[in-house]
């Protein structure tokens, strides 16, 4: 599917934002974004962050750590897939995928986008993982799902993020960065401070590489990739 014109992306982020905000106002964290997938699954590309191609800091991480493929049996487990690209970018690249987001409906998307993919799909919360995952995924990528987070439930989500990186595993994670000192937005996405998630790395992994990357014509918010790595 083909990106919406910038003039309904306003649109549809505006009505994101509405939704969001009515849930969040009621204590509840989570449950926009299942109305989100709902009130769009007709028209998926009305999804703000919906751009139906992998993330394009993820595709230049597999360039740089695996450009001949992933090593044969390598488990990859997509956190908060979305609609799928990045799991389908990862199979692409020979690995096991195991993916899995919040909403039923962005699954189901998921799965019928690529039918021909042997990727696990599952509805799971990050919160109450499946524990026979734990530890247990060579890589782990995680995109945009922390920041979507309110910051009182963002450390939990790391750790339970981290939990599932295998010993001599990878976590990569891609966001949107801020300083400190800069105003915290009122809505989502909430753009994460390096000191989120550098000072203090869920126990065992390490911060292997931190890269920041300008805002462009493409991305208009300054973001930042990191790599963690569990020793083996
Ligand atoms: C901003 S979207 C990003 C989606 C995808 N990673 C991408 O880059 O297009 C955040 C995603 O995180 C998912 N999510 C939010 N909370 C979650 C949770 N507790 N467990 C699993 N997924 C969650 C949402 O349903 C949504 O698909």
């Amino acid at each position: 599917m083909p990106a919406l014109p910038r003039s309904n992306y306003s649109m549809s982020r505006e009505s994101t934002i509405a939704i969001a905000k009515a849930h969040l106002d009621r204590g509840d964290a989570l449950g926009w974004f299942e109305e989100v997938y709902r009130a769009h699954s007709a028209d998926a590309r009305e999804i703000p962050w919906a751009d139906f191609a992998p993330n394009d800091l993820l595709v230049s991480w597999l360039d740089a750590h695996a450009a001949g493929g992933l090593a044969a049996g390598t488990k990859a487990c997509v956190v908060g897939c979305g609609l799928g690209d990045d799991a389908a970018e990862l199979a692409r690249r020979g690995a096991r995928v195991t993916a899995f987001d919040l909403s039923p409906t962005a699954i189901d998307l998921a799965r019928q986008r690529f039918p021909a993919l042997a990727t696990e799909w599952h509805a799971a919360d990050l919160y109450s993982l499946p524990a026979p995952w734990r530890r247990s995924f060579d890589v782990v990528f995680e995109a945009y799902t922390l920041q979507s987070l309110p910051a009182g439930l963002r450390r939990q989500a790391f750790e339970n993020i981290a939990a599932l990186v295998a010993p001599g595993g990878k976590l990569v994670i891609v966001a949107r960065l801020r300083e400190p000192a800069d105003a915290v937005p009122a809505a989502p996405p909430w753009p994460l401070t390096r000191a989120e998630l550098i000072d203090a790395p869920p126990a065992g992994l390490t911060v292997e590489r931190e890269e920041e990357y300008p805002p462009s014509d493409k991305h208009p918010a300054r973001r930042i990739r990191l790599t963690y790595r569990r020793e083996p």
